[in-house]
């Protein structure tokens, strides 16, 4: 959507993943706090995203306006918006384009001029507007429709507003939601569970609800170049810092959100985050993957429980290359230059200075293939530059 925002995708945090229903000022305020205390918002964590659950259940009032509710916002929305605004951060919330959310409060179809004027009156900047409860409208054109007219209702308010489509369950959305929406849902809900089962979104079992990191990771790898500026592949609010995952599964999950440039949303409760959380989701080099000049990564090789991604630096010749192992234990590597690079000569028989992003671990005159040991379910992430030697002339670029 180009209303100038989601250039590069948006960063920021939900109560979903954590709170669910249980949601009030006082954890939203707490956790806006610690994004901002805990150096989160310096390296680009902007957004704090009310999610379902934060209206009177029983309806609207008088004036036919959404009501937030009173036990869990004593001080309004307005005054919540003010003090995030206060710690340098932005707000968002969430409704559905339907007859009610997803757990059941009122949402906005047909009444969205009215909800998003109410919205830009108390300082919103973020909807995530959801697909429950469709009113019937959930063939392609009703799907469509329905977002359209969020879409033309935040841009009315004349209020800079990003609008996250959280239309899960449409097969076809990333084929038309660009020109409607800042990103938009491609698949089920997240769960904190990296590969059980291996490809799948259990409804129940010890790690709970929702879609493996790696199911959605699998789906993504299809659509991964549907995104571009203004308009990303959702690729739902991260599981990194819940304690189902291992650090080595949070860190290949955060890389390939990064490089695949999904919003990077965080889910977890910031205000228990440990050491190694935070290191994860600030390090430099990961983000740069999703905020700098690099394509979006594009899967390139999958054998076994062995992926390769790859990006292009977009105004070098350097590239990334991702190597995850979905298998139980650690695994040697060595992967010839013409399996990760089919489609390109001369990368193929060129000679790189190899820096791998999350050890800082650089290797000089690396040529004809990788070599290296990936942790279990880990990522080994290397930025090759080409040596001066190489002619860099000869490398495509990509714009
Ligand atoms: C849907 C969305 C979730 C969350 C819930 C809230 O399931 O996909 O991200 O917003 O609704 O009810």
């Amino acid at each position: 959507l180009n209303n100038g925002l989601a250039v590069t995708p948006q960063m920021g945090w939900n109560t979903w993943n954590t709170f669910g229903c249980n949601i009030n000022q006082t954890t939203i305020l707490s956790a806006a706090r610690t994004i901002k205390e805990s150096g989160l918002s310096k390296s680009g964590y902007e957004y704090v995203i009310i999610d379902d659950c934060w209206s009177v259940k029983s309806g609207r009032d008088k004036s036919g306006n959404l009501v937030a509710d009173p036990a869990r916002f004593p001080n309004g929305i307005k005054w919540l918006a003010d003090q995030v605004h206060g710690l340098g951060l932005k707000i968002g919330i969430y409704s559905s384009a339907g007859t009610a959310t997803c757990a059941g409060y009122p949402a906005s179809l047909g009444r969205e001029q009215q909800d998003a004027n109410l919205w830009a009156s108390w300082g919103i900047d973020y909807l995530k507007y959801d697909n429950c409860n469709d009113g019937g409208q959930g063939d392609q054109q009703g799907n469509i429709n329905r977002y359209t007219a969020m879409r033309n209702a935040l841009a009315k308010t004349g209020r800079p507003i990003l609008y996250s489509m959280c239309n899960w369950g449409v097969a076809d959305v990333w084929n038309w939601a660009a020109p409607i929406g800042n990103s938009w849902r491609m698949s089920g809900d997240i769960g904190p569970n990296f590969n059980t089962p291996f490809d799948g979104c259990p409804t129940t079992g010890a790690t709970g609800y929702g879609c493996s990191v790696i199911n959605i990771l699998n789906k993504a790898a299809g659509i991964a170049s549907k995104g571009s500026p203004g308009g990303w592949n959702d690729l739902d609010m991260m599981v990194v810092g819940f304690s189902n995952l291992t650090p080595d599964e949070q860190r290949t999950h955060f890389t390939l959100w990064a490089a695949i440039k999904s919003p990077l949303i965080m889910g977890h409760d910031v205000t228990k985050q440990t050491a190694t959380t935070l290191g994860i989701l600030t390090n430099k080099n990961i983000i740069d993957l999703s905020q700098g000049a690099w394509s979006i990564a594009t899967r390139t090789y999958l054998k076994d429980n062995i992926q390769v991604w790859q990006q292009r630096n977009t105004k070098s010749t350097d590239g990334i290359v991702i190597i995850i192992n979905l298998g139980a234990s650690d695994q040697p590597v060595a992967i010839s230059f013409a399996e990760i690079f089919f489609d390109d000569k001369e990368r193929q028989s060129a000679t790189y200075t190899v820096t791998e992003l999350w050890t800082n671990v650089v290797t000089k005159s690396v040529s004809g293939q990788i070599v290296a040991t990936v942790k279990t379910h880990g990522v080994w992430v290397g930025r090759l530059s080409p040596s001066a030697a190489t002619k860099r002339s000869n490398f495509r670029k990509i714009d």
